[in-house]
């Protein structure tokens, strides 16, 4: 072969595996998930990415024809990278969704993104109120704090707690919660005697736990997003609260699965409302705990975790349904409206708001078999997030 024809050779061999690249790029489905593997919501990012792999693990990699590709990123808990890895994800590697999302400034800062490019968006993690109201593109499978928090201002005063100060992580999530908690706990009476915000990042709840102390509630209410529970849970004890007769309750993320059984004795018979327990007692969920335990490691799966199992199977199903042709319309539309059994039970993807529809549990700390657990005493059935009501 001389030099030419060896040149012209390479040449059209190259094209040839360009054009096979380009063909098997038709038949993969890309699912950029961008999550904050590192930094303050790291835990957050560990339980979302090894509950999409289990998802894929059990149900295959191949859907529609199409085989399926989990591009993961770590934002690092900055939501200026979210948007930044959303854009590249989008131009560069031609996504056809965008899934994640650990905190909520890190979707909104993703809505525009998810709009202009009509990307299907799952929030598998972050639960203000409105974040499906700033895209069309948005579908939620986490929860809402509205949702979470409206049933225990029901619970509580029928359970001898009528005065309650409010802690909540001040941006969007915590003034949710802190707004629906304290509206419905004064419309059955209750009452709520100051409502404190603590920083996101590097909260020191001391001062604030003091100022709980001198105003005496019946009970202490408190957001912290996933992984900030164990502070409040340990500064609380350290400070005597419990043994000055004020109870500690809250939305479900304050006894997160991810840290409970690392707090200790002082953690039990705190009441939390929320959609998931790792001890939820389907069958269901005891296949879904033993199976992510055994892929990793004995790590239990928090309610982060079922969110990013159930945003797969949304996405799972589109593809499916849409038989691995439709762009980011079909794929959308193909999302709204899916009701399945999830771990956590039955949920419901709201086709009007894009959101999830579930029970919420009230639960309360209990040991079981040496490990503490949010075993679930109470169920309020298919709760709409009360933020989309107006
Ligand atoms: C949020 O930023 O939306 C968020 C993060 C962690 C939680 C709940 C909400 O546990």
């Amino acid at each position: 072969m001389n030099k030419r024809s060896f040149m012209h050779a390479l040449v059209c061999s190259t094209l040839a595996l360009a054009g096979s690249a380009a063909l098997a790029q038709d038949n993969v489905f890309k699912i950029g998930l961008i999550l904050p593997m590192t930094g303050q919501q790291a835990s957050t990012g560990r339980q979302v990415e090894a509950a999409a792999r289990l998802y894929m693990a059990q149900n295959g990699d191949t859907v529609a024809g199409k085989k399926i590709q989990l591009i993961v990123k770590d934002d690092t808990t900055v939501p200026d990278m979210t948007k930044r890895l959303a854009q590249e994800l989008i131009v560069n590697d031609k996504v056809n969704v965008l899934a994640g999302f650990g905190i909520t400034p890190s979707a909104l800062a993703t809505a525009s993104l998810a709009t202009q490019s009509k990307t299907p968006a799952v929030v598998m993690a972050a639960a203000t109120s409105s974040i499906t109201e700033a895209s069309p593109y948005f579908v939620r499978t986490s929860f809402t704090l509205p949702q979470a928090s409206v049933s225990l201002a029901d619970w509580a005063p029928k359970n001898g707690i009528k005065k309650v100060v409010t802690l909540v992580s001040d941006y969007g999530p915590g003034i949710d919660a802190e707004r629906f908690f304290k509206d419905r706990l004064l419309f059955n009476g209750g009452q709520v005697l100051e409502s404190l915000r603590v920083p996101l990042r590097n909260p020191d709840f001391a001062p604030f736990l003091q100022k709980v102390r001198d105003l005496k509630p019946d009970a202490l209410f408190v957001f912290v997003p996933s992984g900030a529970g164990a502070a409040v849970m340990k500064q609380f004890l350290e400070r005597g609260m419990d043994k000055a007769g004020i109870k500690l309750i809250g939305t479900g993320d304050v006894t997160d699965d991810d840290q409970l059984n690392d707090m200790g004795d002082g953690a039990l018979g705190v009441v939390t409302s929320h959609h998931y327990s790792a001890a939820h007692p389907s069958a269901l969920n005891k296949k879904f705990v033993e199976a992510f335990r055994k892929a990793n490691k004995g790590m239990r799966p928090n309610f982060m975790a079922v969110g990013g199992y159930d945003g797969m199977r949304v996405i799972y199903e589109a593809l499916r349904a849409t038989k691995g042709v439709g762009g980011g319309d079909a794929l959308l539309a193909a999302m709204k409206g899916q009701i399945f059994e999830s771990p956590r039970g039955p949920i419901f993807i709201d086709a009007q708001t894009r959101d999830i529809v579930q029970n919420i549990y009230l639960r309360k700390v209990v040991k079981q078999d040496g490990q503490l657990y949010n075993v679930e005493f109470d169920v309020i059935k298919d709760v709409k997030d009360p933020g989309k009501s107006h």
